[in-house]
């Protein structure tokens, strides 16, 4: 039989014609392919033992391939395989660097009852497993750097705003466990992705499944699997996991470009609350004195990045007729380079928070120079008045006008006394400096979820379990992994050694 055919290609057999060398380069995905090449061998490891579970192929021929397989593994491990453009993908590259360690004859039945369309999309999944727990990981690291800052201040004042503009007292705590808060949304739905993510295509072979009686639990099992993805046609032919993770990866984006733009913003002269370790900032090449935030404005600017990402996917998967389509190839650059980017932004942000420094004095500043506290004068005159509380603000807001107008401050208590008695009511100066002192303010507040101490302390802890939860799930899902693994190995092993497939359990 010839091995190859008119093309030169393992597909060869109706073509006359070699690819292009253009068309080759233009449709070659090699560098996409290149990390799942660990993946790549492990399907082929877990196919070619369901083979011969099943009867197709011979345990003499499993031998051999599981042979050739592992040394391909060593030889990859070893840095003696590198993927070969002229080879088109992972999938060919493998296939023929099989085909020079053992006998082609041999290795040209490993690819029985498969494809390269349920190869491929295996590939992607196995492999997106991993890059998933490992964002997990990483973003649990970021929360609970946030959350250890924050700790130490619960009751340490900072002005909360909306629009921008002062708003009212808020801790550091509560500012920052803000923020660990929306990450846990990303966490679970990461998490969420996973389970769909963990669905094993291979077996759905081109489009249409096979006259083989293969048995599709076993090779599910034997990759780490937590079942099959039942409809092949579905299997091969379809990327929203691909849509999904973008998307989660675009939203965790939208949340640390906010989380950046407020170092940015509270690291300037202006604001002066924090101050970024100069380990992640840099310095201008012209002014001596500039301190620039680039490590925090440059995971605000990667936003675009996941988000473009996204949007390509999306357009990509837009309108194909079922079953596999070659612009599904288009899938893994956009997913690898979004991973890449967000996660380590995820990383560079922890580097930040774990090494920025907080200003409280500046911040008790802030918080005392822009009548932050109104609104509590208003709930006091509701609370210790009766009155209702639209009256307090009204007349709450008639003293800030006067007090901006005299340029003074509500901490100026006794004009603030003089004020109140206008409209009729009675406060002592001392009452006043209770009521309006910013860190009082704080443990006034009561309800939960508030920034009030005790509140937001009790956010806090559960913040910690919630991480610490994940930490468990992704240790877990990381096992189920590691143990998949093990068992195709073992069963490689006790193969290799002589041993037949009716003495073990797949
Ligand atoms: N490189 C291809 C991809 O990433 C692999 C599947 C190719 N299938 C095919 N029939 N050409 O999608």
């Amino acid at each position: 039989m010839t091995e190859k055919s008119g093309s030169g290609k393992l597909w060869g057999g109706r073509f006359s014609d070699d690819l292009a060398d253009l068309g080759l380069q233009f449709s070659e995905s090699t560098a996409a392919d290149r990390p799942m090449i660990n993946e790549d061998i492990w399907g082929s490891q877990a196919h070619c033992i369901m083979l011969a579970a099943c009867g197709i192929i011979n345990e003499a021929d499993l031998r051999t391939i599981l042979g050739g397989l592992a040394q391909l593994r060593q030889q990859f491990a070893d840095g003696q395989f590198e993927l070969d453009p002229q080879l088109e993908d992972v999938h060919m590259n493998i296939e023929s660097r099989l085909r020079e360690i053992i006998d082609p004859e041999i290795a040209g039945r490993l690819h029985t009852a498969r494809s390269r369309n349920d190869q491929v999309v295996t590939d992607a999944r196995m492999h997106l497993r991993t890059r998933l727990l490992e964002l997990r990981s990483v973003l649990a690291d970021l929360q609970q750097t946030l959350l250890d800052l924050g700790a130490e201040h619960l009751d340490t004042v900072m002005p909360g705003y909306t629009h921008t503009q002062h708003a009212q007292p808020i801790s550091v705590a509560f500012w920052l466990s803000g923020h660990v808060s929306a990450l846990q949304r990303d966490q679970q739905r990461i998490a969420q992705s996973y389970e769909r993510v963990n669905r094993c295509p291979l077996g759905a072979c081109a489009l249409a499944g096979t006259s083989f009686p293969i048995d599709r639990q076993i090779t599910a099992r034997l990759l780490g699997f937590e079942g099959v993805m039942e409809h092949a046609l579905d299997a091969v032919g379809s990327r929203d996991f691909v849509a999904e993770v973008l998307a989660d990866l675009a939203i965790i984006a939208s949340n640390l470009s906010k989380l950046a733009e407020e170092l940015v913003l509270f690291s300037t002269h202006e604001f002066g609350m924090i101050e970024i370790d100069d380990a992640y900032t840099t310095g201008s090449s012209i002014m001596p004195q500039k301190k620039n935030p680039g490590m925090a404005e440059l995971t605000r600017a990667k936003t675009g990045l996941a988000y473009g990402r996204l949007m390509q996917a999306l357009t990509m998967i837009k309108a194909l007729p079922s079953g596999y389509n070659r612009d599904l190839q288009e899938d893994k650059p956009p997913l690898w380079e979004s991973l890449d980017s967000v996660q380590s932004c995820v990383q560079i942000m922890t580097a930040m928070v774990s090494t920025m420094k907080l200003r409280p004095d500046r911040m008790a500043e802030l918080v005392a120079g822009n009548y932050a506290a109104a609104t509590e004068l208003a709930n006091f005159l509701v609370r210790e008045r009766n009155l209702p509380f639209r009256d307090c603000h009204r007349i709450v807001g008639h003293i800030v006008r006067t007090l901006i107008d005299e340029q003074r401050l509500l901490t100026d208590y006794s004009r603030v006394r003089e004020l109140l008695a206008e409209t009729g009511q009675q406060v002592s100066e001392q009452q006043l400096a209770e009521i309006l002192d910013a860190q009082a303010i704080l443990r006034r507040q009561v309800s939960q979820g508030s920034t009030g101490v005790e509140a937001t302390a009790a956010i806090i802890e559960k913040l910690r379990q919630a991480i610490e939860e994940s930490r468990r799930e992704i240790a877990a899902a990381h096992q189920v992994l590691i143990q998949a693994r093990e068992q195709t190995d073992q069963i490689i092993k006790h193969v290799l050694k002589g041993g037949g497939l009716a003495e073990i359990e797949l």
